[in-house]
């Protein structure tokens, strides 16, 4: 099962959302995406869950090269994202949500898995 998420840049800062749930990952800072349903391709993944849970519109970009493992049988693959519409909010699975400048990513708790997507995102910031 791959899940899909997104390095959404605006303004040349990077999006971080802190986890509501579950228990063992609550406040702990991702990249926010979801699973891949039947059907759709990685892409389409991640227009939808970015609209589901920060009510945004975004253009997918490049896939950030690599897979991480999550929990056994899952995998995380990221793409960067652009904002085209809307301010991000946290509607569903976040309690918070931080814009970071290259100098702030290491001011959140990433998740372990999210960390080396983390450190490519940061690497492709475009400038303000
Ligand atoms: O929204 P959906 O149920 O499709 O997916 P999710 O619950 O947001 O994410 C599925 C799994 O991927 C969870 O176990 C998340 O912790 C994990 N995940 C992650 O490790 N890093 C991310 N950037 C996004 C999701």
């Amino acid at each position: 099962m791959v899940v899909v998420a997104g390095a959404l840049y605006d303004r040349g800062r990077l999006l971080a959302a802190r986890r509501s749930a579950p228990v063992e990952l609550a406040g702990r800072w991702e990249l926010p995406g979801g699973k891949l349903e039947p059907g759709e391709g990685p892409e389409e993944t991640l227009v939808r869950e970015l609209r589901e849970e920060l009510g945004v519109e975004v253009e997918p970009g490049e896939r950030i090269p690599g897979e991480w493992p999550l929990k056994p049988g899952y995998v995380l693959r990221v793409w960067t994202a652009r904002l085209l519409s809307g301010e991000p909010r946290p509607l569903e699975d976040h309690d918070e949500l931080r814009w970071l400048a290259r100098h702030e990513l290491d001011s959140v708790d990433w998740l372990d898995q999210d960390r080396p997507a983390v450190a490519e995102a940061a690497l492709r910031l475009p400038v303000a």
